[in-house]
């Protein structure tokens, strides 16, 4: 796992000197990717499953009723403490931005305030640099990588990173966890 991590940030430390030249020309219309983050300059979320914008298929409120799905394989069974459901952290009403537990929005961007609500001493590690990691610009301004490109929130387990590409920009994203094999069919006493 550290092999891993290491090689892939290795791998990512040399192509990096790209990100410290200024942003390029946003583009016309952004609806199609989740927003960076007001508070912190975040790179784009490491949504890899094409699946975003969600209100493409949840345009309806969707059902609050825990369940085993028949969709969303790869994120099913959550292993993520004990009891947890989607709805937690994603809105039945607006798919295309999580909540925290007050009700409040959050674009997945800032997916670290959410992450925080549960983890408070994570947050506070990370916003100084102490947990996670910031990669210097040359003017001074730090990025910082999201809990999610380090942490599937699903099995938030750390098991190491792999190099992602979202709209030419490098990333990273957890590797792919035990979560992502083939799908197979799930006996109902393992839908928690
Ligand atoms: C291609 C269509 C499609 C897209 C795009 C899609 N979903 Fe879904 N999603 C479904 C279907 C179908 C179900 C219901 C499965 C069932 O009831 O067994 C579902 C169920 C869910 C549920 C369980 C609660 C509910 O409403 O039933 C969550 C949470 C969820 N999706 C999140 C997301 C998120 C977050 C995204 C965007 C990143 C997304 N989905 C994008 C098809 C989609
Ligand atoms: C602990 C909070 C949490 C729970 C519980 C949770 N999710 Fe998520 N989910 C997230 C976050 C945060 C992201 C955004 C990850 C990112 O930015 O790449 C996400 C992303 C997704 C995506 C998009 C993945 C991609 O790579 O495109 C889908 C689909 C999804 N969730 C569905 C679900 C479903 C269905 C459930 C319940 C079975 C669920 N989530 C439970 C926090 C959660
Ligand atoms: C509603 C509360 C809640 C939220 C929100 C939440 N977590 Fe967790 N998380 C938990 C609980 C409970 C555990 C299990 C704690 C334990 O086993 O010690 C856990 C465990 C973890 C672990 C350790 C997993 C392990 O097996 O070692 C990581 C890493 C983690 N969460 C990251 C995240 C990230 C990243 C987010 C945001 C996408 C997040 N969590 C959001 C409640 C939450
Ligand atoms: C650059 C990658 C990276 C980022 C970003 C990151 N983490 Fe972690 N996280 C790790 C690693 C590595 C570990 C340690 C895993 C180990 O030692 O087994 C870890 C461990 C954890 C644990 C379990 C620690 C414990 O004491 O049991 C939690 C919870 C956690 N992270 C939450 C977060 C949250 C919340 C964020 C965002 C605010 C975040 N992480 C951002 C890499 C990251």
């Amino acid at each position: 796992m550290r092999m891993s991590l290491a090689t892939s940030l290795a791998a990512l430390a040399l192509a990096l000197p790209a990100w410290g030249s200024p942003p390029p020309p946003a583009k016309a219309p952004e609806a199609r990717k989740p927003s960076r983050s007001a508070a912190f300059d975040t790179p784009a979320p490491p949504f890899e499953l094409g699946l975003f914008p969600c209100m493409g298929c949840h345009a309806e409120p969707g059902n609050p009723q825990k369940r085993e799905l028949g969709f969303h394989d790869e994120v099913q069974p959550l292993q993520h403490g004990e009891g947890r459901w989607c709805l937690d952290c994603h809105d039945l009403k607006n798919r295309d931005v999580l909540h925290l537990t007050s009700g409040e929005p959050v674009p997945y961007a800032e997916s670290y305030r959410l992450c925080g609500q549960c983890h408070g001493d994570k947050l506070r590690d990370w916003k100084v640099g102490v947990h996670g990691k910031r990669i210097g610009n040359w003017d001074g301004k730090k990025t910082y990588f999201l809990c999610v490109h380090c942490h599937n929130p699903h099995s938030p387990r750390f098991k190491g990173v792999d190099v992602l590409t979202v709209d030419g920009q490098l990333l990273q994203k957890p590797t792919a966890t035990p979560t992502r094999p083939e799908p197979r069919p799930r006996r109902p006493e393992e839908a928690r």
